[in-house]
């Protein structure tokens, strides 16, 4: 009945189908990683964990969702912002009118394993830092919660990914659990932890998303605490290196951006109160200052380690960096002490981890302030660190104005006990006439104000200034809490999210600026956060997500930021 033109072209069609069908259902394969030399696959003790599990104390769990449950279909729209009020309008209407991102533009949204995950004691996963934190230490929490149950990612991903892809973002930035993987931290693999794993990066294949995969967010595994204090420690550089090559060798050929650390910055607030001794045994380092810059150069030359071997002998197919945490810091005025501080500032947040796109060492003011404090790199360790970022990756939530401190900084830098050591440096939210640098975020994250200006003067501050090295850059994380999101007693009224909104609005305008008037290459941009989580020392109460997170229900429902952000990127 066909004519052959007809027959040829109905087949050619019918071709085009099944491939499009097989491109829909991708058949994923991971590497093995047995017999591999950090896989001593034997001696798992239950006993070990169970003493490890007892050091944290007694685990919640969800009274109904206890295993992986299957996807229902999405709906075709959700319910969201209606005729009564507009979504947050652009400032730069006219200026954007005409300005697009370049076409393979990363972005997405982004979370942290423990801040989402629960099913905390399930399946064999060890604990880690941050399950004794928050079970044991007084005051650390501010609302007394847990990671232990929070939005049990850990059963409901397949639901949560079937969402994002109807969000339509090209890529999803986690991160995988360390102690899932090895519950002590090295050792025997928990194969249960490393199938959910295989099983995640197989439902964002499925989906269409990509992962920009984060080896550590902070959830150090306990064991490696009692053993010998974390990452105060050298040995954790080779136990980390163990993890995170294992974990690359296996989903490498899914996975386009690794990120080895994020923010090697929290060193900072993580370990200068480093409660060594009383929670876990005392490794002699002190609290505070020697902690802090021993944890970030371990995790400086963890990550270079990592970096290298990815590129120079595993040879990966993507790319590799960490995230930078940092803000931008706004002079007070053009003064000369006034600018030196804005420089001492930036040396002790980026130029701290910054040897990567120059010498591979610590800026001469640190050197100079901390004095032995600062460990030191030899110099082959200085030639591993140069160069191991394969580009910029920047948390930059918000700006600070920064001025002199009263006194004169080298009072401050001479002296180990004075308060501002060892920046040095007057930071402030209160612009030079006394107003309010930005709009406030709920009072769990004080330190954070709606700044959108602020990220695009630091995209070129970065690029230009700091590290001019650098080719190209990405935002990786930025977002907002809502003040007082947790107070309202209805769905309806939390979602209604217009500072977040307002916030992402004017983040991704001046993102969108700097690439398109400024031109600084920038190639993604992640918000934080997917739904609501477990926001570290403020607990659940300090909202950060897209999506409210009812942590009765487990329900996740859209808030207008989800809307701002998808109609901003179509
Ligand atoms: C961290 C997240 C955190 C977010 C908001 C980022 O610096 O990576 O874990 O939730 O800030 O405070």
């Amino acid at each position: 009945m066909f004519s052959s033109t007809a027959r040829a072209l109905v087949l050619a069609l019918l071709a085009l189908e099944a491939s499009a069908a097989q491109k829909g259902t991708p058949t994923v394969s991971f590497n093995s990683t047995a017999g591999s030399t950090y896989l001593p696959n034997k001696d798992y003790s239950n006993e070990q964990l169970a003493m490890l599990w007892y050091q944290v104390g007694p685990v919640s769990t969800h009274p109904v969702v206890t295993a992986t449950v299957e996807p229902t279909a999405e709906p075709s729209s959700y319910a969201g912002p209606g005729e009564f009020h507009p979504l947050v309008a652009s400032n730069y209407g006219e200026q954007l009118a005409e300005a697009k991102l370049p076409a393979d533009f990363a972005w997405g949204l982004s979370s942290s394993a423990y801040q989402l995950e629960g099913a905390a004691r399930d399946e064999g996963r060890g604990p880690s830092i941050w399950d004794l934190l928050s079970h044991r230490n007084p005051n650390q929490v501010a609302d007394n919660s847990t990671g232990d149950v929070l939005a049990q990612h850990y059963y409901l991903y397949k639901q949560d990914f079937a969402r994002l892809k109807s969000f339509g973002a090209p890529y999803y930035s986690p991160s995988i659990s360390w102690p899932r993987i090895f519950p002590f931290g090295k050792g025997p693999v928990n194969e249960a932890g490393l199938k959910h794993y295989d099983d995640v990066i197989a439902e964002l294949v499925k989906n269409g998303i990509q992962p920009a995969l984060s080896l550590f967010h902070w959830d150090t595994p306990l064991a490696l605490f009692n053993q010998y204090g974390g990452w105060t420690n050298p040995q954790i550089i080779d136990d980390y290196l163990n993890y995170a090559k294992f974990i690359i060798t296996r989903y490498d050929k899914y996975v386009p951006i690794w990120f080895s650390i994020n923010e090697p910055q929290y060193c900072n607030w993580q370990y200068s109160y480093y409660p060594a001794g009383k929670l876990y045994p005392d490794y002699g380092v002190g609290p505070g200052m020697e902690a802090r810059f021993l944890c970030g150069h371990h995790t400086l030359l963890a990550h270079a380690k990592l970096s290298k071997w990815y590129h120079n002998e595993f040879k990966g197919r993507g790319r590799i960096t960490f995230k930078n945490s940092g803000n931008y810091f706004q002079p007070m005025t053009n003064s000369t002490a006034d600018l030196a501080a804005a420089q001492r500032s930036y040396d002790f947040v980026l130029g701290w981890f910054g040897g990567v796109w120059s010498d591979g060492d610590y800026p001469q003011s640190l050197k100079d302030t901390l004095g032995d404090l600062l460990p030191k790199f030899t110099e082959k360790e200085k030639e591993i660190v140069k160069g191991s970022c394969d580009f910029f990756a920047i948390d930059a939530y918000t700006a600070f104005y920064v001025g002199e401190l009263s006194g004169g900084v080298e009072a401050c830098a001479g002296n180990k006990t004075h308060p501002s050591f060892p920046e040095c440096v007057n930071q402030t939210a209160i612009g030079p006439d006394g107003f309010g640098i930005g709009p406030a975020a709920d009072l769990g994250a004080s330190w954070l104000k709606n700044t959108p200006v602020g990220v695009r003067k630091f995209l070129s501050h970065i690029t230009k200034v700091l590290f001019p090295a650098v080719k190209d850059i990405q935002v990786t994380e930025f977002g907002f809490a809502e003040p007082f999101e947790s107070d309202y007693t209805n769905v309806q009224d939390a979602t209604w999210d217009l500072r977040r909104s307002d916030y992402i609005q004017g983040f991704l305008d001046n993102i969108l600026l700097a690439i398109t008037e400024d031109k600084v290459n920038v190639t993604g941009a992640y918000v934080w956060s997917i739904f609501d989580n477990f926001e570290w020392g403020s607990g659940i109460k300090t909202r950060f997500g897209l999506q409210y997170l009812n942590y009765d229900t487990l329900e996740r429902t859209p808030k207008a930021s989800w809307f701002q952000t998808r109609n901003w990127f179509k």
